[in-house]
């Protein structure tokens, strides 16, 4: 296998895009898809503050690096779930990889500031972890820019992951979901803009950027979000994938081309009528936004060991099925 631009021996191949690269020409593709996803979406210009969400996995400890190569101001903040070893070894990765490139990340800790972790979330509520751990997430993410004055938030999500929840919000006409399944969220009172300048890239290639930049990143996926819906639509996807390669991104980026629009009615929509939580000012429908509904309920509670919550499995009543990113 020969790489496409120099000939040399190649290290990986990209069906959907009919090329094979060496180490040296795939750092640079990886790089150049980050870049036009940046200005083909208008993601951030030069010189802003860019505040980068780490998981401690592969996918955000590549986007750090890639922004940080292309000379962005970026830094990063990384929460602690309380995950059992998983939260610690994600943070851990987070960690040394700051420290070896002399980078500022900002960590905060579910239990040690807010008094409860994922686990005691899940089982107090009766709900998917999965449920209180992505909406803790976003709030303490926006919360973070927030208070931190960054120009903009940016997320690892890549083009498996997006395509994957495009995936679940047609299969449910999550119409309102829809309308913000953008690579961009503008700015808005109380929300800091965010962007997802991964999603050029597959998983299979910010795995592979990882192990050529000699990135420690946490391999191990979330046990508690095995079998979940999100990973049965990534499944399905793959095997499309793996017949037709180019699907995931055609399914993704025509969608951003020729429907997303249509959407956006409804999501702006949504947003109106939202008023300052009466407990922490972050925007909400009711009185008290959901993040402080949770700590009231769950705060100070003992925490749940892992083992005994069972990974994947549906508590309580169903859910909406669609998610906002
Ligand atoms: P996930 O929802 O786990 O697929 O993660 C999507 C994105 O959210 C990641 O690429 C990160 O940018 C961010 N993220 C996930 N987990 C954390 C965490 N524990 N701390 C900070 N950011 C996170
Ligand atoms: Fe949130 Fe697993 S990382 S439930
Ligand atoms: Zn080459
Ligand atoms: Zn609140």
């Amino acid at each position: 296998m020969k790489c496409t631009v120099c000939r040399g021996p190649a290290v990986i191949d990209l069906r959907r895009h009919n090329a094979n690269f060496c180490p040296e020409h795939f750092l640079r593709f990886c790089r150049d898809q980050v870049v036009r996803a940046i200005d083909d979406h208008g993601m951030m210009a030069p010189g802003q503050r860019v505040l980068v969400a780490v998981s401690g996995g592969k996918d955000s400890l590549a986007l750090w690096d890639l922004l940080v190569e292309l000379g962005y101001d970026a830094e990063g903040m990384v929460i602690g779930l309380g995950i059992g070893d998983y939260s610690d070894a994600s943070t851990a990765a987070a960690v040394a990889f700051a420290e070896q490139r002399g980078l500022r990340l900002h960590r905060i800790d579910l239990r040690g500031e807010y008094g409860y972790d994922i686990p005691t979330a899940s089982a107090v509520t009766r709900r998917v972890p999965c449920s209180s751990c992505g909406m803790s997430k976003r709030h303490l993410i926006d919360k973070a820019a927030l208070d931190g004055g960054y120009d903009v938030v940016a997320t690892g999500h890549n083009l498996d992951d997006e395509a994957a929840v495009l995936l679940g919000n047609v299969l449910h006409w999550q119409t309102e979901y829809l309308g913000r399944q953008e690579p961009v969220l503008a700015e808005r009172p109380g929300f800091p803009r965010k962007v997802k300048p991964l999603v050029r890239l597959a998983e299979r290639e910010t795995a592979a950027y990882c192990v050529l930049r000699g990135i420690d990143y946490m391999v191990e996926e979330c046990p508690m979000a095995a079998g979940n819906r999100h990973l049965r639509y990534k499944a399905a996807l793959d095997e499309i994938e793996a017949a037709s390669p180019g699907t995931k991104h055609a399914f993704y980026f025509e969608f951003l081309a020729r429907a997303a629009d249509r959407f956006r009615p409804e999501a702006a929509a949504a947003q109106e009528g939202l008023t300052p939580c009466t407990s922490c000012g972050a925007p909400t429908t009711g009185e008290v936004c959901a993040f402080c509904r949770l700590v009231e309920r769950v705060g100070g509670r003992e925490p749940v060991p892992v083992e005994l919550v069972r990974p994947g499995r549906r508590r309580g009543k169903a859910r909406k099925a669609g998610a906002a990113t």
